[in-house]
């Protein structure tokens, strides 16, 4: 083990810490709640090291998919790679959630959750955990735990922040898994890198961060996704494309460094 030693599940700690430092942007309230002072160290390395503008980009990106889920009032939202995201608290009570990431993460955020609404700090929401290895063997098994509770019901599949640390194959496993699960109307938010980004800067400085302080899985190969990715997708159509210029024009944030140094992520909406 190297530098920091960041295993892949403290991520969703450091994401969570971005949202919470521009509340007005991410317009996440209760991310605040998950800081803690071993992330707050890992958070302003990265920052120094990659890139500034991350706390900007992971806001738009919570501001993004919250609204779009809001616009598209799915009866049930499903998402993979949850982390500690804050969706289900952020949005309507009467939506199902669904949440599904490693088994480590779902166990210490379910825990969580209850003393947080003990406390009064969170509110009562529906919400199931599941944990799950997408690079293991889960196909059947998921298939018959999210049916029991989707049944018949709308969904949006949310996948943020996960496919980069997947593989291919996982990852085409995962959206032909995505497929049988859905229905016709049915929604997904994806958001990746694209390959083109390779070249910039900005993605130099984040792979050689996760190089040196990241601890490897047999996955980690830093996935990037071609835009073909989504828009050949046989089940679903490609509706809405943005990415980090975009929606700071949407949501009014100012870019302030130059595009080679910015990590810009899109961000996908298919419908079935
Ligand atoms: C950067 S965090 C993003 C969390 C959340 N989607 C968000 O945007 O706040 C990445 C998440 O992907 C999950 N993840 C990565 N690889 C995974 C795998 N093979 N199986 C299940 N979850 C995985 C991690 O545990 C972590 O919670």
């Amino acid at each position: 083990m190297s530098g920091l030693g960041i295993e892949i599940h403290e991520t969703a700690f450091v994401t969570s810490t971005f949202r919470s430092l521009n509340e007005d942007l991410s317009r996440d309230v209760y991310a605040k709640l998950w800081n803690n002072s071993r992330t707050n160290v890992l958070v302003k390395k990265y920052l120094n090291q990659v890139c500034v503008e991350e706390v900007s980009a992971h806001c738009l990106r919570n501001r993004f998919f919250l609204e779009e889920i809001e616009k598209l009032r799915p009866e049930v939202l499903i998402n993979f790679g949850s982390g500690f995201s804050m969706y289900p608290f952020l949005l309507d009570q009467s939506i199902i959630n669904i949440e599904i990431d490693k088994k480590e993460i779902v166990d210490y955020k379910k825990e969580k959750v209850k003393e947080f609404q003990n406390q009064e700090e969170l509110p009562k929401r529906t919400i199931h955990f599941i944990g799950v290895d997408f690079s293991e063997d889960y196909v059947e098994d998921l298939l018959k735990r999210i049916k029991a509770i989707k049944k018949n019901k709308t969904s949006f599949i949310l996948i943020e922040g996960v496919l980069f640390f997947l593989s291919r194959n996982d990852t085409d496993k995962l959206f032909d898994f995505f497929s049988i699960l859905q229905k016709e109307g049915d929604y997904i938010g994806s958001a990746s890198f694209q390959k083109g980004l390779k070249k910039s800067e900005g993605f130099k400085k984040l792979l050689d961060f996760c190089n040196k302080e990241m601890v490897k899985t047999e996955a980690s190969d830093w996935q990037t996704i071609e835009d073909g990715f989504y828009k050949e997708n046989k089940s679903y159509d490609l509706i809405n494309h943005q990415d980090y210029f975009s929606l700071s024009k949407k949501y009014n944030n100012e870019v302030k460094l130059e595009k080679d140094l910015i990590l810009n992520e899109n961000f996908y909406i298919l419908k079935k």
